[in-house]
């Protein structure tokens, strides 16, 4: 929870993403902190996302023509201003009393594709209502009830979302200490609002390990995405892909666009390093789908790092959470356009007029 209100200004100290992280933190509990913040088992992974973006080297361009430069693209049918989007993140109501519906109020006024989780403390209909017509992606879980999924998707549907992210990388809860240490707990108000009354659990059948025989009994398997194609015409995006042959299993599935995603660190520790998988997972794909990325963007020069390397765009998770927690929809707003800044002052200093300019060669990777 907030112990403080949300502020009304933006302190002019907060000159960078990063700066929300230190704010947030003094207007968080522990329990709500330690949720956003950790991750899995010992944070490896956490570290290394940001770790090998910072050691990823850019090349720069000089004396090129930028005249009519933008960071404009098209992704999946929507023109979007820039390749900023606000990752799903669930319980938004436990880092400001708005929770999603400023999260989307925030991106709707800064062009920033909001990806809305199954497990958002706000219904759907009622976060899609308040993103004022902005278009918006769902992000989906697939239940052990095939039909509590389907009404999910339905939904969207209805609500109008423009695809459906289909999260891929945690069929079970990871291990995480911080939070088993600290005893975290939802308050009683935090609730995931889509299930409610849907809400399905597996009963236990079969004598091997619990995660097997209740928690996995029901998890997705390819199968499924196919079905996902099947009873839906929205564009599906898988999210947690980081195997290059899963990449090409997911285009040949009929997914639209993949996310290369360690799930921010939150499932499996140790997972390797998004921006190091990336590249890979581009020269595979040869330009079938697009790819998406996240884990660690916080600055401008990181997207374009991620362009460079093969993603069309970002998502930033707990960054603009953070910014929510500091300041609400005005925070997000806020931390959207310095993340935007960022980039195109990047851009113009790397020699990039366009996204589509950024190339291989603006980077040297450590491994290469
Ligand atoms: C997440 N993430 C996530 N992903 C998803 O598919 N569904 C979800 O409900 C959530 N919930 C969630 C809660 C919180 C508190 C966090 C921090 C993250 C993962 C998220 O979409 C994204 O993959 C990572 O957050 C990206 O890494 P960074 O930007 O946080 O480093
Ligand atoms: C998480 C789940 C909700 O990362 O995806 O906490």
């Amino acid at each position: 929870m907030q112990t403080q209100p949300p502020l009304d200004q933006i302190p002019p100290h907060v000159v960078a993403l990063d700066d929300y992280e230190a704010l947030a933190r003094t207007r968080l509990d522990d329990n709500a902190w330690i949720y956003l913040n950790g991750g899995a088992a010992d944070g490896i992974t956490i570290r290394n996302n940001r770790g090998a973006l910072d050691s990823i080297s850019l090349v720069p361009r000089v004396l090129r023509d930028m005249k009519a430069g933008s960071t404009s693209l098209t992704l999946l049918g929507l023109q979007l201003a820039h390749p900023v989007l606000l990752a799903p993140v669930a319980y938004q109501a436990l880092f400001h009393r708005d929770g999603e519906l400023a999260t989307a109020m925030a991106a709707a006024a800064t062009d920033a594709l909001m990806i809305v989780s199954t497990q958002a403390s706000h219904t759907l209909e009622s976060v899609a209502q308040a993103g004022e017509g902005a278009p918006q992606w769902f992000q989906l879980y697939i239940h052990a009830d095939r039909d509590v999924t389907l009404e999910l998707v339905r939904r969207a549907e209805a609500a109008q979302y423009r695809a459906i992210v289909l999260t891929v990388d945690a069929p079970v809860n990871g291990i995480r200490y911080a939070e088993q240490r600290a005893g975290f707990r939802l308050p009683p108000h935090v609730r995931a609002a889509n299930m409610e009354g849907l809400d399905s659990r597996p009963s236990p059948n079969g004598h091997g390990h619990p995660v097997f025989d209740v928690a996995m009994r029901g998890a997705p398997t390819w199968a499924d995405v196919e079905w996902l194609r099947q009873i839906t015409a929205l564009p599906i995006v898988l999210k947690g892909i980081l195997s290059v042959e899963d990449a090409r299993l997911a285009a040949s599935s009929g997914a639209d666009a993949i996310i290369v995603s360690n799930h921010g660190g939150r499932t499996l520790d140790t997972l390797v390093p998004t921006a190091y998988q990336l590249p890979y997972i581009a020269d595979a794909m040869e330009g079938r789908i697009p790819i998406l990325v996240d884990g660690g963007i916080r600055r401008g020069t990181d997207i374009v790092k991620a362009r460079a390397l093969g993603a069309q765009a970002v998502m930033i998770g707990r960054a603009y959470i953070f910014a929510l927690a500091s300041a609400g929809a005005l925070g997000v707003a806020h931390a959207v356009k310095l993340l935007v800044d960022e980039l195109a002052v990047s851009m113009a200093l790397v020699g990039a007029r366009r996204l589509e300019d950024i190339v291989r060669d603006h980077v040297i990777v450590p491994h290469d």
